[in-house]
């Protein structure tokens, strides 16, 4: 077992230049290590409102306070110069996203953490292939996260990246210390899963198939943000920090996110990292169709360098319709993050963010589009006459 860790521990390091790495079960479970390490009980994080819920939930269990930061509403990223010098000051960390592989401003952010004395932590969980500064995203920060369930498509794991190689064997063992044992039904459910997947697809059984797994409880978003419970929520911020209290929030989409991992879930996710290159030169591709494409928020990069992304937030006026339009063409859209988190979860659990208006205008618009179905995608929505959205310069984003 300690060999296939190693081995993609290895993959993942030459990715990064020589970056230690430690396998973790999940990236959201990376993360929870990293911030218990690097941040003190109690410390304010700034982090973006356009995320996984999942996520918040997460630096609520390492017992922080989560800071809403102001967002570029072209494409999601975080905007340091809108983020007051009160708001600075305060802080004890900060963590990126890099929203759909869209890299957060990392060379800006780590100077200001450095004067600041405060440590970056990246989420680069959409964000594997993607470079920012001349640097691979995931460098940047004293630690950062990647999952192997985004373009690995592994369904499963994920790395915890450090700058000091000196952390990875403490990490390692609090690692293991949070790690529940590796579970024969699980493994078996993990690998008939796709199957079972594709299956339904196949015999159209989609709708009975979701129904099957919301009756088996993998199902816990009736709606894109999943009920807050408040109430249970104050409880459990009582506790904090700490893992079990917050469990029902942060196992919701991956009920295995701190399963040691057995021997199947291993072996798949080794040969999906052995494709991955593979995979991000189809992302590369279809991203560039969908960003020269009049959705586009940014247009191509200027340097023609095109990022892997995970997926491309076009900019349509009515989301809804769009997400319709292309559910017709068996085009399903995920990785809607609307609300922002400040209006998902209220100042009873988040500072809000100082300035609002961008990510809120960003939500309510960007349609995430698998760059792999960017030709589909276009079509169903120009036959749908789609009308692309243009954020105001009133809501900010001057980088
Ligand atoms: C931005 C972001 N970070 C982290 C995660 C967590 O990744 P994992 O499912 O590997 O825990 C997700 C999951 O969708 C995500 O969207």
């Amino acid at each position: 077992m300690v060999s296939a860790y190693a081995e993609l521990e290895e993959h993942m390091r030459a990715r990064l230049g020589g970056r230690a790495c430690l396998h973790v079960p999940s990236c959201r479970l990376g993360l929870y290590l990293a911030l218990r390490r690097w941040c003190p009980p109690g410390g304010r994080v700034l982090m973006s409102p356009v995320n996984d819920d999942v996520i918040f939930f997460v630096v609520l269990a390492a017992g922080l306070r989560p800071v809403q930061a102001p967002l570029d509403p072209r494409d999601g990223s975080l905007d340091p110069a809108a983020v007051p010098d009160s708001v600075w000051s305060g802080l004890s960390a900060v963590l990126t996203t890099n929203l759909y592989g869209n890299p957060d401003p990392a060379p800006e952010l780590r100077a200001r953490c450095d004067r600041l004395g405060i440590p970056l932590l990246e989420d680069a969980a959409h964000a594997v292939g993607t470079t920012v500064g001349g640097r691979p995203v995931g460098t940047w920060g004293d630690a950062s996260v990647f999952s192997l369930s985004k373009h690995t498509g592994a369904k499963t794991g994920g790395f915890l990246s450090v700058a000091d190689p000196a952390e990875r064997d403490a990490l390692a063992a609090e690692r293991d210390a949070l790690l529940r044992p590796a579970r024969l039904a699980k493994e078996i459910a993990y690998l008939l899963r796709p199957h079972a997947e594709s299956a339904a697809r196949g015999l159209r059984l989609a709708r009975p198939a979701h129904a099957a797994l919301r009756a088996a409880g993998l199902h816990e978003r009736p709606g894109i943000r999943m009920p807050l419970r408040p109430d249970e929520l104050t409880r459990a911020l009582g506790a904090a920090p700490a893992l079990d209290p917050f469990d029902s929030w942060i196992r919701v989409d991956m009920h295995t996110y701190r399963l040691r991992p057995g021997a199947a879930r291993l072996a798949r996710t080794r040969r999906r990292l052995a494709a991955l290159d593979t995979v991000l030169d189809a992302h590369r591709a279809g991203t560039a169709r969908l960003l020269a494409s009049e959705y586009s928020g940014r247009g191509l990069p200027a340097g023609g360098e095109v990022p892997p992304l995970f997926r491309v937030p076009l900019l349509v006026e009515d989301r809804d319709a769009a997400v319709a339009a292309l559910a017709r063409r068996r085009i399903t859209v995920g990785y809607l993050y609307d609300p922002p988190l400040d209006a998902y979860a209220g100042e009873a659990f988040t500072d809000p963010s100082p300035a609002p208006e961008g990510a809120a205008w960003f939500a309510r618009h960007a349609l995430p589009v698998d760059p792999r179905r960017a030709d589909e995608a276009l079509a169903a929505l120009r036959a749908r006459g789609a009308r692309p959205a243009v954020p105001s310069p009133a809501l900010g984003g001057a980088r």
